[in-house]
C-alpha cells in the first residue's frame, strides 16, 4: 500500500452554492439539515482527495450554527484535512455566507468530521500521513489531537469501548 505523506493544501476543497426557497425552514432560514448535507459532502471530497480510497463519515462533531442564512445568500464551504491518526482522519470545515446585497462574508457554521478509510472489503485501512506546513495548519493539527483524545476519553468514561 502506498502511504506517501501529503500536504494539507492538497486536501483543500472550496465550494459555493446559492440558497434557494426550497432550502429554507419554516422560519425562512436555511434548514440546518441542508447545510449539514453540504458540509458532509465537501468534507468527504477533502478526505477522498487525501486518502485516494473509499471513505465513510464516522462522526460530525462540534457542529455549531452561528448565524441564520436567508434565501439569495451565497454559502461557501471550505474543508481540509486537519490530522490523520491511523485509519481515521479529522476534516475541519468552515461555512461562510455572503447575504444577498451585502458585501461582507459572515461565518455561519463550523464543524469537525471524522472519516474512516475502507479497503475493497469495507474494512478500515491505514491512511497516508498529513504534513501540516503553515502555523495555522500546525495549530489545527495539534487541536485535532486534543479533540480525538476527548472523543476517546468520553467513549471510555461512558463504557462504550
Ligand atoms: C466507520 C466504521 C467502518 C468504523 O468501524 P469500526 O469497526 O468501529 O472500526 P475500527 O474499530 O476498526 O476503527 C476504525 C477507526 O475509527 C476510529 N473510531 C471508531 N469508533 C470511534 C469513535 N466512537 N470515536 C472516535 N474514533 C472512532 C478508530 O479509532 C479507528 O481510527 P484509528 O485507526 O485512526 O485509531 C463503521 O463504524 C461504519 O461503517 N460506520 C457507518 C459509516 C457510514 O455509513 N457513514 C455514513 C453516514 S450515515
Amino acid at each position: 500500500m502506498n502511504l506517501t505523506p501529503a500536504t494539507v493544501s492538497r486536501s483543500k476543497v472550496e465550494s459555493s452554492e446559492i440558497i434557494l426557497q426550497s432550502d429554507l425552514n419554516s422560519m425562512g432560514h436555511l434548514f440546518g439539515g441542508r447545510l449539514v448535507s453540504i458540509i458532509d459532502k465537501i468534507a468527504a471530497i477533502s478526505a477522498l482527495k487525501h486518502a485516494h480510497r473509499a471513505v465513510v463519515t464516522l462522526s460530525i462533531d462540534r457542529l455549531v450554527f452561528r448565524k441564520p442564512v436567508r434565501a439569495g445568500a451565497i454559502i461557501t464551504v471550505k474543508a481540509s484535512v486537519n490530522r490523520v491518526f491511523n485509519r481515521s482522519m479529522e476534516v475541519g470545515v468552515i461555512a461562510v455566507s455572503l447575504p444577498f446585497g451585502i458585501m461582507e462574508e459572515e461565518h455561519v457554521c463550523s464543524a469537525y468530521l471524522t472519516f474512516v478509510a475502507l479497503d475493497a472489503d469495507g474494512k478500515p485501512v491505514e491512511i497516508s500521513p498529513i504534513l501540516p506546513e503553515t502555523n495555522e495548519e500546525k495549530r489545527r493539527f495539534e487541536e485535532a489531537g486534543i479533540r480525538r483524545e476527548h472523543r476517546l476519553n468520553l467513549q471510555t468514561k461512558l463504557g462504550k469501548n
